[in-house]
């Protein structure tokens, strides 16, 4: 079974006629209708996580269907502006906010901050101060669960993001007079795949964060349950159903009393709308095992190395050839440069072209293109059935000094 529709198949064979070198294509027709139910409803409110993909279009295309925006860089905020999104629709989360940068965010009009740290705060107050505003603030708080699981965003060990709830209870409110505190944010745990799991954490939260909100004297307006929903990378993974977790987000806020819950979704939104096509360079036999080594390996994809888990992999070319498991290569000299091991049909070999499914989300500006000096991947949206290119490929005298 294919992971590319009909007409993401036909953009791809047009657009392998007019490229030799690895290419990203976004399909915005697929994400505007897959987002419009997200934002269709009155229960939680919605932010894009723009760390998931900073593309111009892909922003455009989250704002037109509703959504707000969370930041983490001066580099996001001003792509996020420069697309005409207002300030008071941006959201600044992220452990490394300097004073440099905060200075920043308020001179260009973004007054929602998520603090995780004392000195945050501290920074914060400072720059409100000097700029006589008022910001509104969540403390960003981490707990340990009971249910220990490795996760990439932390999940029970120690993680940068934010602060427990006993480093909390020293923050004294009334030091911050520029300081709204309207909330607590709270996210430990990413791509999770089981609605019922993830209703077991935000359940799990509630008695802490709500006692800890009454210890500070914050009244909770606001309770940021950030990201996290993910999307299957196999076949055999489940999706998640919105609606059911639009049920448990409705206890959530009953049991909270917040007037408002919101979450920062990046890969839910994004990720699947997303595919990179990727041509063979080779195949080799290699102790008893097959071997394809691709132009385009972690310098474009880096998400494999660092998590273990492959992208969605299928040969574009229809073949009747039996299947079979090929190491996937980049061309990086390092072994970690493998986007997996996935069954292919037994003839792909070089002049095929791979394609990798589910990554417009942590693709392209999670990886690592500079190394060894190959092309920068091109990119291309599909818009009202239409094809174009963002972004040529570009070779590596562009951005070499
Ligand atoms: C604060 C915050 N919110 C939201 C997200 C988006 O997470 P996801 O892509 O799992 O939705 C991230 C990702 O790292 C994050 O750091």
């Amino acid at each position: 079974m294919t992971w590319l529709s009909t007409s993401q198949r036909i953009a791809a064979e047009a657009l392998i006629q007019q490229q030799d070198t690895p290419f990203f294509c976004y399909d915005l027709d697929k994400l505007s209708a897959h987002v419009k139910p997200l934002v269709d409803q009155q229960i939680v409110k919605l932010w894009y996580a723009v760390k998931a993909n900073p593309l111009s279009h892909i922003i455009k295309t989250l704002d037109n269907a509703g959504f707000n925006f969370d930041v983490a860089s001066s580099g996001e905020l001003d792509q996020v502006l420069s697309q005409g999104i207002a300030p008071e629709r941006v959201l600044n989360t992220g452990p490394a906010k300097s004073l440099k940068q905060i200075r920043h965010f308020a001179t260009q009009g973004v007054r929602i901050f998520v603090a995780e740290s004392h000195n945050q705060v501290r920074w914060l107050n400072q720059v409100a101060e000097e700029f006589e505003l008022q910001f509104e603030v969540l403390l960003r708080v981490q707990l340990r669960f009971d249910k220990a699981e490795h996760n990439p965003l932390g999940g029970n060990t120690l993680t940068p993001f934010g602060l427990g709830a006993e480093q909390w209870q020293a923050l004294t409110l009334s030091d911050y007079t520029y300081l709204d505190f309207v909330g607590l944010h709270i996210f430990q745990w990413g791509n999770m795949l089981c609605s019922d799991t993830l209703a077991e954490l935000w359940q799990a939260m509630v008695a802490p964060l709500v006692q800890l909100a009454a210890d500070l004297g914050i009244t909770l307006k606001v309770l940021d349950l950030g990201g996290g929903l993910g999307i299957p990378y196999d076949r055999q993974s489940p999706s998640l159903d919105w609606q059911k977790l639009l049920d448990t987000l409705a206890l959530i806020k009953t049991a909270t009393q917040v007037q408002e819950l919101w979450m920062e979704l990046g890969r839910y939104a994004v990720g699947e709308c997303g595919f990179y096509l990727n041509p063979v360079v080779e195949q080799k036999q290699n102790y008893g095992e097959q071997q394809l080594i691709v132009a385009g390996g972690v310098n474009h994809l880096l998400r494999p190395a660092v998590t273990g888990q492959a992208f969605p992999a299928e040969l574009l070319r229809q073949s009747q050839a039996e299947a079979t498991d090929f190491h996937i290569h980049g061309p990086l000299c390092t072994a970690l440069d493998k986007l997996g091991t996935l069954v292919l049909p037994s003839d792909s070999a070089d002049g095929d072209w791979l394609v990798f499914s589910q990554c417009g989300a942590y693709g392209y500006t999670e990886s690592m293109p500079f190394f060894l000096c190959h092309e920068l991947p091109a990119e291309y949206i599909i818009s009202g059935g239409e094809i174009s290119c963002v972004r040529e490929a570009e070779p590596a005298s562009s951005y070499l000094r």
